[in-house]
């Protein structure tokens, strides 16, 4: 399907509302039952580490995972590296988007349950109770359901506001991809500098996690992430 308005016209469009600096906001919905209760994060610890150039000699992606759990406070530093806010008079994040979509959510999975990533309250959402980890792989990858925490990123056209409704579907969509792709590596380079274990991964049951986080036909799953210690 192409554009349906003149390359130029999108373009000089695009600088403005560039100019302006993003669009708008349609918050994900919350099912959980009341059984998962919400969790405030502490702060987190946005300062320490290695070197960058450290951090990325030793980027890798490592598929043995330990069972241990990761504590509230490594899970406050790891969301806030991945998507965070950096910049709290604005609103803007650790990783780029384009025109500040800001379209990607981290749902968060762990043997309690399934949780929303909430950057602006640093909180965890209830989404869903129970162990739900071997959902976000496939029967391929048995590893996903002993990852202490699998991390799902979750695109919303819905964000991309009118902007993303002239231009072409496949540019909107690129742009998202792109988008995920920067959170992760902000994952795989605080995994290189605190030794955790991470993979990124493409093989996901993307209709059966979309059933169970009841993600509307504007939410697509792009990737999700395995996160833990390694295994001993
Ligand atoms: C978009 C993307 C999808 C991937 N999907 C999977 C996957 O489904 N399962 C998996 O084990 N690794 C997956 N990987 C990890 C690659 O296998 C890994 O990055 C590659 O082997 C290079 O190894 P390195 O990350 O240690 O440099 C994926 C990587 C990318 C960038």
């Amino acid at each position: 399907m192409r554009a349906r308005y003149s390359q130029c016209a999108v373009a000089t469009f695009l600088i403005l509302i560039w100019a302006v600096g993003g669009c708008g906001s349609a918050k994900p919905l919350l099912i959980s039952d009341g059984s998962l209760d919400a969790i405030r994060l502490p702060a987190p610890r946005t300062t320490g580490g290695k070197p960058l150039m450290e951090a990325l000699g030793d980027r890798q992606s490592s598929r043995d995972f330990s069972p241990a759990s990761l504590s509230e406070q490594v899970l406050s530093d790891l969301l806030w590296a991945a998507f965070g806010i950096n910049r709290p008079d604005s609103g803007k994040r650790t990783a780029p988007s384009a025109l500040n979509w800001q379209e990607t959510d981290i749902y968060v999975f762990t043997h309690q349950g399934a949780y929303l990533y909430d950057a602006s309250e640093n909180a965890l959402l209830p989404i869903a109770a129970g162990d739900h980890r071997s959902a976000t792989g496939s029967a391929l990858q048995p590893y996903v359901k002993k990852a202490p925490v699998n991390l799902v990123y979750v695109v919303d056209s819905a964000r991309s506001g009118i902007v993303g409704r002239v231009m072409s579907t496949e540019d909107r969509d690129m742009f998202s991809d792109a988008a995920v792709g920067f959170i992760s590596q902000n994952v795989y380079l605080y995994c290189a500098s605190e030794g955790l274990s991470t993979v990124v991964r493409g093989m996901v049951d993307r209709e059966s996690l979309t059933t169970l986080l009841s993600l509307r036909p504007e939410q697509r799953i792009i990737l999700a992430q395995s996160v833990g210690y390694p295994a001993e």
